[in-house]
Protein backbone atom coordinates (compact mmCIF):
# COMPACT_ATOMS: atom_id res chain seq x y z
CA UNK A 1 0.00 0.00 0.00
CA UNK A 2 1.26 3.03 -0.80
CA UNK A 3 2.19 5.67 1.91
CA UNK A 4 1.12 9.59 1.71
CA UNK A 5 3.92 11.69 0.46
CA UNK A 6 4.49 14.91 2.57
CA UNK A 7 3.38 18.16 0.60
CA UNK A 8 5.49 21.25 1.07
CA UNK A 9 4.70 24.48 -0.40
CA UNK A 10 7.48 27.17 -0.46
CA UNK A 11 6.28 30.46 -1.11
CA UNK A 12 8.79 32.72 -3.51
CA UNK A 13 10.77 31.14 -5.79
CA UNK A 14 13.79 33.50 -5.67
CA UNK A 15 17.11 32.55 -4.27
CA UNK A 16 16.08 31.03 -0.90
CA UNK A 17 12.71 29.92 -1.82
CA UNK A 18 14.34 28.14 -5.36
CA UNK A 19 17.11 26.94 -3.13
CA UNK A 20 14.72 25.76 -0.70
CA UNK A 21 13.07 23.52 -2.87
CA UNK A 22 16.79 22.12 -4.41
CA UNK A 23 17.23 20.58 -1.13
CA UNK A 24 13.67 19.57 -0.41
CA UNK A 25 13.90 17.61 -4.02
CA UNK A 26 17.62 16.72 -2.84
CA UNK A 27 16.30 15.33 0.40
CA UNK A 28 13.07 13.61 -1.40
CA UNK A 29 11.21 14.93 1.53
CA UNK A 30 7.90 14.91 -0.27
CA UNK A 31 6.03 16.78 -3.18
CA UNK A 32 7.12 20.72 -3.79
CA UNK A 33 5.08 23.57 -5.02
CA UNK A 34 7.15 26.80 -5.92
CA UNK A 35 4.58 29.61 -5.80
CA UNK A 36 5.14 33.18 -7.22
CA UNK A 37 3.30 36.17 -7.94
CA UNK A 38 1.53 36.02 -11.13
CA UNK A 39 4.36 37.92 -13.24
CA UNK A 40 6.78 35.63 -12.15
CA UNK A 41 4.97 32.79 -12.55
CA UNK A 42 7.09 30.88 -15.29
CA UNK A 43 10.02 31.48 -13.50
CA UNK A 44 8.10 29.56 -10.93
CA UNK A 45 7.51 27.15 -13.68
CA UNK A 46 10.62 27.48 -15.43
CA UNK A 47 12.44 26.58 -11.98
CA UNK A 48 10.68 23.58 -11.33
CA UNK A 49 10.55 22.17 -14.45
CA UNK A 50 14.98 22.32 -14.20
CA UNK A 51 14.67 20.73 -10.88
CA UNK A 52 12.17 18.14 -11.69
CA UNK A 53 14.92 17.21 -14.64
CA UNK A 54 17.30 16.39 -11.89
CA UNK A 55 15.25 13.61 -10.89
CA UNK A 56 16.53 10.68 -13.03
CA UNK A 57 20.42 12.31 -11.83
CA UNK A 58 19.95 12.62 -8.45
CA UNK A 59 17.38 9.66 -7.61
CA UNK A 60 14.43 11.68 -6.55
CA UNK A 61 10.89 11.31 -7.36
CA UNK A 62 9.56 13.90 -6.35
CA UNK A 63 6.41 16.15 -8.26
CA UNK A 64 7.86 19.99 -8.52
CA UNK A 65 4.67 22.25 -9.35
CA UNK A 66 5.89 25.94 -10.38
CA UNK A 67 2.50 27.56 -9.50
CA UNK A 68 0.94 31.09 -8.67
CA UNK A 69 -2.64 29.46 -8.17
CA UNK A 70 -2.62 29.40 -4.77
CA UNK A 71 -5.07 26.88 -4.96
CA UNK A 72 -2.29 24.12 -5.63
CA UNK A 73 -1.02 24.45 -2.18
CA UNK A 74 -3.91 23.05 -0.50
CA UNK A 75 -3.26 20.04 1.15
CA UNK A 76 0.41 20.92 2.56
CA UNK A 77 1.99 19.91 5.94
CA UNK A 78 4.42 22.48 5.49
CA UNK A 79 4.59 26.10 4.16
CA UNK A 80 7.89 28.40 4.07
CA UNK A 81 7.24 31.94 3.64
CA UNK A 82 10.57 33.05 1.65
CA UNK A 83 8.61 35.65 -0.25
CA UNK A 84 9.83 39.29 0.29
CA UNK A 85 12.51 41.57 -0.18
CA UNK A 86 16.24 40.43 0.48
CA UNK A 87 18.66 43.29 1.90
CA UNK A 88 21.30 44.94 -0.26
CA UNK A 89 24.72 46.51 1.35
CA UNK A 90 24.51 48.72 3.62
CA UNK A 91 20.83 48.09 4.77
CA UNK A 92 20.19 46.22 8.13
CA UNK A 93 17.34 43.48 8.33
CA UNK A 94 15.47 45.68 10.01
CA UNK A 95 15.58 47.99 7.27
CA UNK A 96 12.58 45.27 5.28
CA UNK A 97 9.82 45.45 7.60
CA UNK A 98 7.57 48.52 5.38
CA UNK A 99 8.21 46.05 2.00
CA UNK A 100 7.81 42.73 3.72
CA UNK A 101 5.20 42.80 6.73
CA UNK A 102 2.90 43.87 3.61
CA UNK A 103 4.21 40.68 1.46
CA UNK A 104 3.88 38.25 4.46
CA UNK A 105 0.47 39.78 5.52
CA UNK A 106 -0.56 39.31 1.83
CA UNK A 107 0.91 35.75 1.47
CA UNK A 108 -0.20 34.60 5.64
CA UNK A 109 -3.71 35.55 4.45
CA UNK A 110 -3.54 33.24 1.60
CA UNK A 111 -2.26 30.37 3.68
CA UNK A 112 -5.12 30.66 5.94
CA UNK A 113 -7.49 29.96 3.21
CA UNK A 114 -5.93 27.10 1.00
CA UNK A 115 -3.76 25.89 3.49
CA UNK A 116 -5.32 26.24 6.75
CA UNK A 117 -4.25 23.12 8.56
CA UNK A 118 -0.12 23.34 7.44
CA UNK A 119 2.57 23.93 9.55
CA UNK A 120 4.13 27.37 8.69
CA UNK A 121 8.08 28.53 8.60
CA UNK A 122 8.99 31.67 8.23
CA UNK A 123 12.23 32.52 6.39
CA UNK A 124 11.53 36.57 5.39
CA UNK A 125 12.66 39.53 7.37
CA UNK A 126 13.55 40.98 9.53
CA UNK A 127 12.47 37.43 10.82
CA UNK A 128 11.54 37.61 14.15
CA UNK A 129 8.61 40.14 13.40
CA UNK A 130 7.39 37.92 10.13
CA UNK A 131 6.91 35.10 12.20
CA UNK A 132 4.68 37.93 14.57
CA UNK A 133 2.94 38.94 11.21
CA UNK A 134 2.35 35.02 10.05
CA UNK A 135 0.99 34.06 13.30
CA UNK A 136 -1.17 36.90 13.67
CA UNK A 137 -2.88 36.78 10.26
CA UNK A 138 -2.96 33.31 9.92
CA UNK A 139 -4.68 32.89 13.23
CA UNK A 140 -2.97 29.60 13.70
CA UNK A 141 -2.32 28.36 17.02
CA UNK A 142 1.38 28.75 18.12
CA UNK A 143 2.98 25.25 17.67
CA UNK A 144 2.04 25.51 13.58
CA UNK A 145 3.69 29.03 13.49
CA UNK A 146 7.85 29.28 13.49
CA UNK A 147 10.77 31.08 12.19
CA UNK A 148 14.03 29.84 10.64
CA UNK A 149 17.43 31.56 11.70
CA UNK A 150 18.52 29.58 14.59
CA UNK A 151 19.49 26.58 12.24
CA UNK A 152 21.34 28.90 10.07
CA UNK A 153 23.09 31.02 12.71
CA UNK A 154 24.49 27.80 14.53
CA UNK A 155 25.74 26.36 11.22
CA UNK A 156 27.44 29.76 10.78
CA UNK A 157 28.94 29.63 14.16
CA UNK A 158 29.95 25.84 13.44
CA UNK A 159 31.34 26.23 10.44
CA UNK A 160 33.59 29.42 11.87
CA UNK A 161 34.57 27.23 14.61
CA UNK A 162 35.87 24.67 12.04
CA UNK A 163 37.91 27.41 9.97
CA UNK A 164 39.96 27.88 13.03
CA UNK A 165 40.24 24.16 14.44
CA UNK A 166 40.77 22.07 11.11
CA UNK A 167 37.89 19.76 12.26
CA UNK A 168 34.98 17.95 11.08
CA UNK A 169 31.47 20.38 11.34
CA UNK A 170 30.02 17.08 11.76
CA UNK A 171 32.07 17.01 15.38
CA UNK A 172 30.80 20.51 16.25
CA UNK A 173 28.03 20.80 18.78
CA UNK A 174 26.35 23.99 19.62
CA UNK A 175 23.95 26.34 20.29
CA UNK A 176 22.70 29.86 19.88
CA UNK A 177 19.67 31.55 20.91
CA UNK A 178 18.17 35.33 20.23
CA UNK A 179 16.55 36.94 17.80
CA UNK A 180 17.79 37.02 14.07
CA UNK A 181 19.76 40.29 14.65
CA UNK A 182 23.55 40.96 15.13
CA UNK A 183 22.69 40.70 18.77
CA UNK A 184 21.86 36.80 18.38
CA UNK A 185 23.53 34.75 20.78
CA UNK A 186 25.86 31.82 20.57
CA UNK A 187 26.77 30.06 23.88
CA UNK A 188 30.59 29.15 24.14
CA UNK A 189 29.61 27.36 27.12
CA UNK A 190 27.36 24.75 25.71
CA UNK A 191 29.62 23.81 22.31
CA UNK A 192 31.48 20.79 22.43
CA UNK A 193 33.55 19.19 19.42
CA UNK A 194 33.99 15.46 19.78
CA UNK A 195 32.37 16.15 23.20
CA UNK A 196 35.42 18.17 24.24
CA UNK A 197 34.06 21.74 25.77
CA UNK A 198 35.52 24.55 23.18
CA UNK A 199 36.67 26.22 25.77
CA UNK A 200 38.86 23.45 26.30
CA UNK A 201 40.19 23.83 22.64
CA UNK A 202 40.39 27.35 21.34
CA UNK A 203 41.10 30.40 23.25
CA UNK A 204 39.16 33.04 24.54
CA UNK A 205 39.83 35.63 22.06
CA UNK A 206 39.36 33.00 19.02
CA UNK A 207 36.26 32.01 20.36
CA UNK A 208 35.10 35.56 20.80
CA UNK A 209 36.57 35.96 17.07
CA UNK A 210 34.35 33.01 16.08
CA UNK A 211 31.48 34.31 17.76
CA UNK A 212 31.56 37.59 16.43
CA UNK A 213 31.51 36.50 12.57
CA UNK A 214 28.57 34.00 13.42
CA UNK A 215 26.50 37.46 14.56
CA UNK A 216 27.47 39.58 10.87
CA UNK A 217 28.08 36.37 9.24
CA UNK A 218 24.82 37.15 6.75
CA UNK A 219 26.42 41.04 6.33
CA UNK A 220 29.74 39.81 5.40
CA UNK A 221 28.04 37.53 2.66
CA UNK A 222 25.73 40.68 1.77
CA UNK A 223 28.95 42.87 1.39
CA UNK A 224 30.61 40.18 -0.91
CA UNK A 225 27.20 39.47 -2.80
CA UNK A 226 25.43 42.60 -3.21
CA UNK A 227 22.35 40.20 -2.06
CA UNK A 228 21.69 38.14 1.20
CA UNK A 229 22.28 34.40 1.21
CA UNK A 230 20.53 31.79 0.31
CA UNK A 231 22.35 28.35 0.61
CA UNK A 232 22.81 27.90 3.99
CA UNK A 233 19.74 29.68 4.93
CA UNK A 234 17.52 27.45 2.62
CA UNK A 235 19.89 24.78 3.98
CA UNK A 236 18.29 25.17 7.56
CA UNK A 237 14.80 25.87 6.52
CA UNK A 238 15.12 22.35 4.80
CA UNK A 239 16.67 21.04 8.16
CA UNK A 240 13.45 22.45 9.94
CA UNK A 241 11.11 20.53 7.55
CA UNK A 242 12.92 17.29 7.49
CA UNK A 243 12.59 17.29 10.88
CA UNK A 244 8.86 18.02 10.48
CA UNK A 245 7.58 15.98 7.97
CA UNK A 246 9.64 12.97 8.92
CA UNK A 247 8.99 13.12 12.74
CA UNK A 248 12.12 13.57 13.70
CA UNK A 249 11.59 15.32 16.66
CA UNK A 250 15.52 17.04 16.53
CA UNK A 251 16.01 19.63 18.62
CA UNK A 252 16.72 23.14 16.39
CA UNK A 253 17.13 26.76 17.48
CA UNK A 254 14.07 27.90 15.62
CA UNK A 255 12.02 31.17 16.24
CA UNK A 256 9.23 30.24 18.33
CA UNK A 257 6.62 31.36 20.45
CA UNK A 258 7.92 32.10 24.35
CA UNK A 259 5.77 33.90 26.85
CA UNK A 260 7.88 32.93 30.10
CA UNK A 261 11.01 30.50 29.08
CA UNK A 262 14.21 31.97 28.64
CA UNK A 263 13.26 35.11 30.47
CA UNK A 264 10.31 36.21 27.75
CA UNK A 265 7.39 37.99 29.59
CA UNK A 266 4.25 39.33 27.44
CA UNK A 267 4.40 42.42 26.25
CA UNK A 268 1.02 44.99 26.75
CA UNK A 269 -1.10 42.95 24.70
CA UNK A 270 -0.44 40.23 27.26
CA UNK A 271 0.90 37.98 24.53
CA UNK A 272 4.22 36.55 23.93
CA UNK A 273 6.98 37.43 21.12
CA UNK A 274 8.68 34.67 18.68
CA UNK A 275 12.31 34.08 19.97
CA UNK A 276 15.15 31.72 18.74
CA UNK A 277 15.11 29.14 21.63
CA UNK A 278 16.06 25.32 21.12
CA UNK A 279 12.68 23.74 19.97
CA UNK A 280 11.52 20.08 19.11
CA UNK A 281 10.19 19.87 15.88
CA UNK A 282 8.05 16.73 14.84
CA UNK A 283 4.80 16.27 13.10
CA UNK A 284 2.90 19.04 14.91
CA UNK A 285 5.14 21.39 14.34
CA UNK A 286 6.45 22.81 17.42
CA UNK A 287 6.56 20.38 20.40
CA UNK A 288 8.46 21.21 23.29
CA UNK A 289 10.77 24.00 23.77
CA UNK A 290 13.72 22.82 25.49
CA UNK A 291 14.59 25.07 28.53
CA UNK A 292 18.04 25.26 30.84
CA UNK A 293 19.22 27.50 33.44
CA UNK A 294 21.24 30.30 31.70
CA UNK A 295 24.04 31.97 33.51
CA UNK A 296 23.66 35.74 34.37
CA UNK A 297 25.67 37.09 31.36
CA UNK A 298 24.04 34.65 29.02
CA UNK A 299 20.57 35.84 30.33
CA UNK A 300 21.72 39.75 30.09
CA UNK A 301 22.70 39.04 26.26
CA UNK A 302 19.58 37.46 26.05
CA UNK A 303 17.35 39.85 27.04
CA UNK A 304 19.19 42.49 25.24
CA UNK A 305 18.61 40.38 21.72
CA UNK A 306 14.37 39.94 22.95
CA UNK A 307 14.49 43.56 23.84
CA UNK A 308 15.18 44.18 19.82
CA UNK A 309 12.74 41.73 18.74
CA UNK A 310 10.00 43.38 21.02
CA UNK A 311 10.62 46.84 19.35
CA UNK A 312 10.94 45.31 15.72
CA UNK A 313 7.11 43.93 16.83
CA UNK A 314 6.67 47.90 17.96
CA UNK A 315 7.80 48.83 15.09
CA UNK A 316 5.29 46.76 12.71
CA UNK A 317 2.44 47.26 14.99
CA UNK A 318 3.02 50.92 14.75
CA UNK A 319 2.93 50.77 10.75
CA UNK A 320 0.13 48.35 11.00
CA UNK A 321 -2.30 48.74 14.08
CA UNK A 322 -4.62 45.95 12.88
CA UNK A 323 -1.06 43.14 13.89
CA UNK A 324 -1.80 44.40 17.34
P1 LIG B 1 14.68 37.09 -3.77
O1 LIG B 1 14.45 38.50 -4.19
O2 LIG B 1 15.68 36.28 -4.52
O3 LIG B 1 13.31 36.30 -3.78
C1 LIG B 1 12.15 36.78 -3.19
C2 LIG B 1 11.00 36.30 -4.05
O4 LIG B 1 9.79 36.62 -3.40
C3 LIG B 1 10.98 36.98 -5.43
O5 LIG B 1 11.05 35.99 -6.45
C4 LIG B 1 9.65 37.70 -5.43
O6 LIG B 1 9.01 37.74 -6.71
C5 LIG B 1 8.86 36.85 -4.43
N1 LIG B 1 7.67 37.54 -3.91
C6 LIG B 1 7.54 38.85 -3.58
N2 LIG B 1 6.28 39.08 -3.16
C7 LIG B 1 5.62 37.91 -3.21
C8 LIG B 1 4.30 37.51 -2.91
N3 LIG B 1 3.41 38.36 -2.45
N4 LIG B 1 3.97 36.22 -3.12
C9 LIG B 1 4.87 35.32 -3.57
N5 LIG B 1 6.14 35.64 -3.88
C10 LIG B 1 6.51 36.93 -3.70
O7 LIG B 1 15.06 37.15 -2.21
P2 LIG B 1 15.75 35.99 -1.36
O8 LIG B 1 17.20 36.16 -1.38
O9 LIG B 1 15.14 34.70 -1.75
O10 LIG B 1 15.25 36.38 0.12
C11 LIG B 1 13.88 36.23 0.48
C12 LIG B 1 13.66 36.73 1.90
O11 LIG B 1 14.33 35.87 2.83
C13 LIG B 1 14.20 38.13 2.16
O12 LIG B 1 13.31 38.85 2.98
C14 LIG B 1 15.51 37.87 2.92
O13 LIG B 1 15.91 38.95 3.73
C15 LIG B 1 15.12 36.66 3.73
N6 LIG B 1 16.23 35.88 4.22
C16 LIG B 1 16.10 35.37 5.49
C17 LIG B 1 17.08 34.57 6.02
C18 LIG B 1 16.89 33.95 7.36
O14 LIG B 1 17.81 33.30 7.83
N7 LIG B 1 15.74 34.07 7.99
C19 LIG B 1 18.34 34.31 5.29
C20 LIG B 1 18.34 34.82 3.93
C21 LIG B 1 17.32 35.60 3.44
C1 LIG C 1 21.25 36.15 6.60
O1 LIG C 1 21.49 36.01 7.80
C2 LIG C 1 20.19 38.02 5.43
O2 LIG C 1 19.09 36.96 7.22
C3 LIG C 1 19.97 36.78 6.17
O3 LIG C 1 22.02 35.79 5.70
Amino acid sequence: MATRRAKISVIGAGNVGATCAHWAAAKELGDIVLLEIPDRADFARGKALDLACCGPIEGFDSRILGTSDYKDIAGSDVVVITAGMPRKPGMSRDDLIQVNVKIVKDVSEKVREYAPDSVVIVVSNPLDAMVYTAWKITGFPTHRVMGQAGALDVARFKTFLSFELGCSVEDITALLLGGHGDDMVPLPRLTSVGGIPITDLLPAERIAACVERAKVGGGEIVKLMGTSAYYAPASGTIQMVESIVRDKKRIIPSAVYCESEFGVAPGASGKGYFVGVPAVLGAKGVEKVVTFAMTPDEQKLMDESVSHVKDLVSAVVKLFPELA
